[in-house]
């Protein structure tokens, strides 16, 4: 079978990475990819905005199956265009993309179905949103209700800034994705990320994880799109796993099949561990970046056939994926200046010497200049690594990053630091 990957980021590498290691994956194209998904796939220039040039492609090619890595076409309806042309497609469709694509909507879905989140308000206007925010106590959380790049969310910890940040929302800040705003009540507890892939009627989780979304050390700093992440996430135990596919995710499911717009992906769930239960934060219509780096290397089975078999609505046929019981830990170099302007045209060297600790680079944000390896992104290499314990990983993933020549390039030192912790006090 002839694949083909949209995306080029961290996420797509190691998706490109496993699809490529499929004995069902004849040929791997990806549009528009990157260097370090040019070693597993040949690279297309397509526009994934021009959904008939990628059917063209996919006829011309035959193409047994696309894997949507973004949020944005998925959001844009890429998904139900290509089906539309007989396409084998892994990513929900427009309608089901919403869980995504509107804030407002996901919370009204949970409230219809009394899955369990924070108490939140859906506002049309400015003034809507002042009055609304009387019956929430502070801290507060503003979100703008469509994809906004994963800045329009604030965690308001004055009714200041939460005035501020409705302000920043209706006057266009985030254009059409500000159109409508949510305001939500503050979860208090500890995040987890969980992944399933769902077919609309079976679900298959596929591990957990935890991101680190600050760029600074101990979570200090401005937010970013993650700076590194761990997979499992200890923290949500077995038992909290299972109350979270019982009380979230199943019902999520069963309800968007139910009201004729069925779930077909990878469904991301943040959750909030609470002391009164899990809550969901948000869902993702996609895998997380860099948590997908984490999963693929975890994942020890086909992942071409699991993504097949979610597009073809035949996943209750096939068992369950396994995953190394080993914690897999990513660390995400990024540009100097970054999540503000990152500095461009950086040189990267010595990816093979970091390789040869055993660590696996991913390139995020790369690009070749005349043969040189440079940074293009502001997230541009994610250096992953596996152990025993996320002590061993962290250990082994900054083994890898001092190999690497990247002087404009910065990292965090402490990816995976609350569970390292939480190992040293067990060990003591
Ligand atoms: P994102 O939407 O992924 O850019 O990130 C939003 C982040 O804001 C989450 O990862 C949480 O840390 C935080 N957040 C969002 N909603 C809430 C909430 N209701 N309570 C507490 N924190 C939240
Ligand atoms: N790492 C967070 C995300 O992919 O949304």
């Amino acid at each position: 079978m002839n694949i083909l990957l949209l995306g080029s980021g961290g996420r797509e590498h190691a998706l490109a990475w496993k699809l490529a290691q499929s004995p069902r994956c004849a040929k791997l194209f990806a549009a528009p990819g990157n260097p370090g998904i040019a070693e597993h796939a040949h690279l297309v220039s397509l526009d994934a905005k021009d959904h008939a040039a990628v059917a063209a492609f996919c006829a011309a090619e035959q193409i047994g199956l696309v894997v949507i890595g973004p949020e944005a076409p998925l959001v844009d309806g890429l998904a139900d265009s290509l089906r539309a042309a007989g396409v084998s497609v892994f990513g929900p469709s427009k309608a089901a993309a919403q869980l995504e694509g509107s804030k407002a909507f996901t919370k009204e879905l949970c409230a219809r179905h009394n899955i369990p989140t924070g108490a939140f308000r859906r506002v049309r206007n400015k003034v809507e949103g002042l009055t609304a925010l009387d019956s929430f106590t502070i801290p507060v959380v503003i979100k703008a209700d469509g994809l906004a790049a994963g800045k329009g969310v604030t965690v308001a910890m004055t009714r200041g800034e939460a005035e501020a940040a409705l302000h920043d929302i209706f006057s266009g800040r985030f254009g059409s994705a500000g159109a409508e705003a949510v305001i939500e009540e503050f979860l208090h507890g500890e995040e987890a990320s969980f992944f399933a892939i769902t077919d609309g009627h079976t679900i298959v989780p596929l591990g957990s994880a935890q991101d680190h979304k600050r760029v600074g050390d101990g979570d200090t700093g401005p937010n970013t799109g993650g700076m590194g992440a761990y997979s499992p996430a200890r923290v949500l135990t077995p038992l909290l796993e299972g109350e979270a596919i019982e009380r979230i995710i199943a019902p999520t499911v069963r309800a968007m099949t139910a009201e004729g717009m069925p779930y077909s992906g990878v469904l991301y769930a943040g959750l909030m561990l609470t002391t009164t239960g899990v809550q969901l934060i948000e869902y993702n219509a996609r895998f997380g970046d860099p948590e997908c780096q984490v999963l693929m290397l975890r994942l020890e089975d086909d992942l071409a056939e699991l993504l097949l078999a979610a597009a073809e609505c035949r996943l209750a046929a096939l068992p369950a994926p396994r995953l190394s019981g080993e914690t897999a830990l990513t660390v995400v170099m990024a540009a100097e200046g970054y999540p503000g302007t990152p500095k461009a045209d950086g040189t990267i060297k010595g990816i093979a010497a970091a390789e040869a600790h055993g660590a696996k680079v991913f390139h995020a944000g790369t690009a070749l200049k005349g043969g040189q390896l440079v940074a293009s992104g502001g997230r541009v290499l994610n250096v992953t690594a596996s152990g025993s314990s996320v002590s061993e990983a962290q250990a082994r993933a900054y083994a890898a990053v001092d190999a690497l020549d990247f002087p404009d390039g910065f990292c965090r030192r402490d990816i995976g630091w609350r569970e390292v912790d939480r190992e040293r006090a067990e060990e003591s």
